[in-house]
């Protein structure tokens, strides 16, 4: 049979080495920030009942969903997101623990998605996750942890930053407008694909799918466009369902400057969040040049809990994949050289010193040290080449001379110094 019959399917990914060290490297420092924020890791399995995504996530998840009927007859699906396991986790254990809690994992993920730069059919996602606390201080905290994941990356204001706005100031905007309560859910859809539409077609659907007239699609366009909650506060502060919205949003500004974070966040009232879950403010982080699909998303989420069986809990998390980020880490030039990372590599200048070898291999791997050596007889300077291809720091040269003298000879590759070391050093 021919090999590419056995080819890896579209969307899914081979992990050689030196990708694998850029997924390593993009998780290492995610789970970094993760506990300088004080969160905990957690996981749960990949796959789930398919009614936890059929209710729970929204159309578009749905649609993309890998799940079949497993031998037992029951229908299953592939996690395409970690939010409904996480509710079902918590509604099982919640009652048992202290609030807030303050959990993250990083999850493989699986979406059926269309093929396009930036989305695949599977990916790690960082989930960081507030549960138990209602107040405006969870979102601003949880944002500064998503900015504070890519500053970890060397990626700075210049590269990217938080859109943010509040599903809560929609609705109330949306009323001020005079869009009915019925079409608020339509007018939400039209929104959050806005800017992939052209403006003709924006404005047309804003008038037959949400009942706008004229005047409302141009105030609300002005709306969508507005960044500032001053100029908002003066068009429409006046209102007593717009103004405390206006104000919590004021008190999350402010916390994220008093953080230093005030140049990754801006005002955005067309970030609005495909997934159905979502009741409070919601964000989303791009790069700067506007070339990249979104690098994460996530949100207030205070009913999901409830509704999928536990605690009410208010709660407020994001998910970070490590498509777009991959992609922009290389965009900038901050993907870490490939390295092979090995200590030390010994050289047996004769086959009877073997076991001389092996036994000082041994004695430096339980100290820690990371030790290769040739596994079969080879000449000392196709050894010393494949030292050097596996790209170790030291060699250790076992020569019968310098083991009568209890001594071995340790070569720094990078700048071919040699001296001698003492086996006593090996233990
Ligand atoms: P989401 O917006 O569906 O939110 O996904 C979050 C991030 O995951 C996206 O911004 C993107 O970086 C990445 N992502 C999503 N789909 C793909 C894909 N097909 N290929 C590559 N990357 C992808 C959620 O999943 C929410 N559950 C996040 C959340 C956690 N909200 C609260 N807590």
């Amino acid at each position: 049979m021919a090999t590419s019959e056995f080819a890896r399917l579209p969307g899914f990914r081979d992990f050689p080495p030196e990708d694998f060290a850029l997924r390593s490297h993009i998780q290492e420092s995610w789970r970094r920030v993760s506990r300088r924020y004080g969160f905990l890791e957690y996981d749960g399995p990949p796959l789930e009942p398919l009614g936890l995504y059929v209710e729970k996530s929204g159309e578009e998840i749905v649609a993309q969903l890998y799940h079949f009927t497993d031998k037992g007859d029951r229908e299953v699906a592939m996690r395409p997101e970690m939010t409904p396991s996480l509710a079902r986790i918590l509604g099982e254990r919640s009652r048992g623990l202290s609030k807030p809690i303050r959990w993250f994992a990083m999850p493989q993920l699986f979406r059926y998605e269309r093929q396009q730069r930036g989305r695949l059919r599977e990916h790690y996602q960082w989930n960081v996750d507030l549960v138990g606390e209602a107040g405006v201080s969870a979102d601003s905290e949880i944002v500064a942890i998503a900015i504070d994941g890519l500053r970890a990356l060397g990626l700075t204001s210049e590269d990217f930053a938080a859109r943010v706005s509040d599903r809560r100031l929609l609705v109330a905007l949306l009323r001020v407008i005079g869009v009915e309560e019925a079409r608020l859910p339509a007018a939400f859809v039209v929104i959050d694909k806005i800017e992939r539409m052209p403006p003709e077609k924006a404005v047309k659907t804003l008038r037959t799918e949400v009942g706008l007239d004229e005047e409302q699609v141009s105030t609300l366009m002005g709306l969508l466009d507005s960044t500032s909650l001053d100029a908002l506060a003066e068009g429409f502060g006046g209102d007593r369902g717009v103004a405390p919205e206006l104000d919590r949003l004021r008190e999350y500004f402010a916390s994220l400057e008093a953080m230093g974070l005030a140049d990754f966040v801006q005002l955005d009232l067309r970030i609005v969040r495909g997934l159905a879950y979502y009741t409070g403010i919601v964000f989303e982080l791009f790069d700067r040049r506007g070339e990249l699909r979104a690098i994460c998303g996530g949100g207030r989420y205070d009913r999901l809990l409830e509704l999928v069986g536990g605690e009410p809990l208010p709660a407020v998390g994001f998910g970070m994949g490590d498509v777009v980020l991959g992609e922009l880490l290389h965009d900038r030039g901050l993907v870490p050289a490939y390295s092979r990372d090995l200590d030390y590599f010994i050289v047996p200048v004769t086959p009877a010193l073997k076991n001389e070898s092996l036994r000082i291999a041994q004695a430096l791997r339980e100290r820690g040290h990371s030790v290769a050596y040739a596994l079969k007889e080879q000449a000392v300077a196709k050894q010393m080449k494949a030292a050097t291809r596996e790209g170790a720091r030291t060699v250790l040269v076992v020569g019968p001379e310098e083991i009568e003298r209890g001594c071995v000879v340790a070569r720094d590759m990078a700048s071919g110094e040699e001296r001698e070391v003492p086996l006593s050093d090996f233990g």
